[in-house]
């Protein structure tokens, strides 16, 4: 495909489905995409579309039903024939892609009926994508994958061919929604809203065929910049009148849109506080106007004071979403859904679970998670994300046998990796992210690393064992090794401040944004307790406000998002804190080093340009994470005296 990476979707995975005799039973636009897709696949390996028996495969809706979004689907295999039973277009075309995943497996031997449904009701990717090229930001917000995909130039791209494959990808991973515009809505994109909703309306007809519901980020102050009036007050029956109109005219150019996407009183942008209204009553307002044609509005939990007073030791930015939210929880309408960071900071590489997933009994929430690798080496790096959304998604804020985030959650969010870089993704290995993405949010309880050997089998379908062994050897631990070499025991932003890539400990210190971890000479880290701290732990419910209360309990790895403890605090593992941070810091580059060495190992294995791409990048994780590993070990020692007990070379 013009030089594109075809990603999870290479012409050679669908070899066992396009070599078969192939029924099609239901109509409608999304059952002409499948259609689309099996020709295409027979007419490449020797199949064919037939009208009746006898056939290999039946794709089938309901007789006579009328058809809708419905995602649920059976696969079953007896007589010798598969047949993929959908109740709706969505689900017949996620049962066909999961033909496709089994393989051959689909048409040998029996399949047990096997039904696939959701966990979620809306898998969604967020782009944080400028339509003007933002002077500070770029054109992608935190992309590290190219321009946007959708515009350039301060314009809709005409590309569409290209968003069409996106759609495609996006759909056989499981996603359903895209948000095609940056939460930080700048003036020339807050124009999508009125305006300029035609070029909107031009991306949500490549993304439609498949099964793809189009979102917007829209500012909270539009009834004031776009429509002159005096104010954006939520009570006003003018400003309500004003949205009413202009949703209107948007379900007039996209009759499917999903909804609005706002961050509101968070970081500068404006929001209710302005009018001296809560976030429910601003969240209400749009929520009520999407009401009557079935939209939602994703109201972002992500507020916190960022011109905080670095001296002022009272405030944590921890505690904010709570502290805003928690009160207002069953205040919310029903097509409003808080959409909350899976930590109660920024997308740091170790945080807890945030405590606002677990005080939402009634409220509709999303979590949301970041694919853009903006504190986890954006895309330059090695950093599979799975094994750390499987932890926020499996955890449990009643412990014992309450529910686990993934189970109260309505929808899953993921700030998107992608870009118009022909990897998609940059660092090629990220497209693991994304599609793993995909299908955590479909189901959150699943296994990460099964997850990744369906990607694998899908994205290298002829690979020999050696090359899936390779890139489990390079994938599975990653996340794991970039915390080795980054930031120590949940202790955050140790970056470059601005464009967060690459060490600086202190870069964050004495800043706004009440990011700090407090290190002296005696010692590290924020208490956060509330016998002593800002009281953080006690927003949790039991057994997890005890367990990270205490120094005793709290798991190793977050012990300095909760504690300041001397540099010789002994750990749950055995070792001191400082020995402790020399020793992950040189284990890090030791296994980065080794994921490079295994890397090189895979030269011959995969299209050359693939291998090396990432040989390349390779060269400056290992450069960086060597930097990660002498900037800090050298703070740590210069801050403590404490030399390390195996007198490795720290400057
Ligand atoms: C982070 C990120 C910003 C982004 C913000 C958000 O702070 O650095 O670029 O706008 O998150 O989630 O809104």
């Amino acid at each position: 495909m013009n030089g594109i990476d075809p990603g999870w979707l290479p012409p050679e995975a669908f070899r066992p489905l396009g070599a078969r005799r192939v029924l099609i039973a239901g109509s409608g636009p999304l059952v002409d995409t499948v259609r689309r897709e099996v020709s295409d696949a027979c007419a490449r390996f020797g199949g064919e579309i037939v009208r009746d028996g006898p056939y290999d495969l039946l794709l089938r809706l309901p007789d006579g039903e009328p058809v809708g979004d419905e995602e649920e689907f059976t696969v079953a295999r007896e007589g010798g024939a598969t047949t993929v039973t959908a109740l709706g277009g969505r689900g017949l075309l996620y049962g066909l892609f999961q033909v496709v995943r089994l393989g051959e497996e689909a048409f040998s031997g029996a399949l047990p009926r096997e039904v696939h449904r959701p966990a979620t009701a809306l898998r969604m990717l967020d782009h944080w994508d400028n339509v003007a090229v933002h002077p500070v930001m770029g054109q992608v917000e935190r992309g590290y994958a190219g321009g946007s995909l959708f515009w350039r130039d301060g314009r809709a791209r005409e590309d569409f061919a290209r968003i069409r494959a996106y759609a495609r990808l996006l759909a056989a991973c499981g996603i359903n929604a895209v948000c095609v515009n940056n939460v930080n809505v700048h003036a020339v994109e807050a124009e999508l809203l009125t305006d300029r909703i035609g070029e909107v309306a031009a991306i949500a007809a490549e993304l439609r065929p498949y099964g793809i519901r189009t979102h917007l980020s829209v500012t909270f102050a539009a009834p004031v910049v776009l429509g002159g009036l005096s104010t954006a007050d939520p009570l006003q029956e003018a400003v309500r009148q004003w949205w009413a109109r202009a949703v209107h005219g948007v379900y007039e150019a996209i009759p499917d849109f999903g909804g609005f996407v706002v961050k509101a009183d968070s970081e500068g942008r404006p929001g209710p506080f302005t009018y001296g209204r809560s976030h429910a009553d601003g969240a209400n307002l749009l929520a009520g106007a999407l009401a009557p044609y079935g939209g939602t509005v994703h109201w972002r939990a992500f507020v916190y004071d960022h011109r905080q007073d670095w001296r002022d030791r009272t405030t944590d930015r921890a505690r904010a979403a709570y502290d805003h939210f928690a009160p207002l929880d069953g205040e919310f309408a029903g097509n409003a859904v808080l959409q909350v960071k899976h930590g109660p900071m920024d997308f740091q590489v170790r945080e807890p679970v945030s405590p606002v997933l677990g005080a939402l009994s009634r409220t509709r929430s999303a979590v949301e998670v970041q694919a853009t690798q903006e504190y986890t080496g954006q895309q330059r790096h090695v950093c599979w994300l799975g094994p750390m959304w499987s932890e926020v998604l499996r955890f449990r804020p009643e412990g014992g046998a309450g529910p686990t985030v993934g189970e109260s959650a309505r929808d899953l969010v993921a700030v998107s990796n992608v870009g118009d870089d022909p990897f998609w993704t940059g660092h090629p290995l990220a497209q693991a992210n994304l599609y793993t993405f995909g299908r955590l949010a479909w189901r959150p309880d699943a296994d990460p690393y099964r997850v990744l050997d369906e990607w694998i089998g899908l994205t290298f379908p002829s690979a020999p064992e050696r090359l899936a062994d390779g890139l489990h050897a390079v994938l599975d631990g990653s996340w794991r090794t970039y915390e080795k070499y980054t930031a120590p025991l949940g202790v955050g932003f140790m970056v470059q401040p601005g464009h967060h890539y690459g060490p600086s400990v202190d870069g964050y210190e004495y800043s706004p944004w009440g990011t700090y971890h407090f290190a002296d000479r005696d010692g590290v880290g924020v208490d956060r307790t509330a016998a002593t701290g800002t009281g953080y732990a006690a927003q949790y419910a039991k057994p997890w406000a005890e367990v990270y209360e205490s120094v005793a309990s709290c798991p190793d790895e977050l012990l300095l998002f909760f504690h300041h403890v001397p540099y010789g605090h002994v750990l749950r593992s055995g070792k001191t804190v400082i020995q402790h941070i020399y020793d992950t810091r040189f284990e890090g580059v030791e296994e980065a080093e080794e994921a490079r060495r295994v890397w090189a190992g895979l030269a011959g294995l995969m299209a050359p340009a693939r291998h090396e791409r990432v040989a390349e990048l390779f060269e400056e994780q290992v450069r960086s994470a060597r930097e990660w590993r002498d900037q800090l070990n050298s703070y740590f020692l210069r801050k403590s005296g404490v030399p390390d007990a195996h007198g490795r070379t720290i400057y």
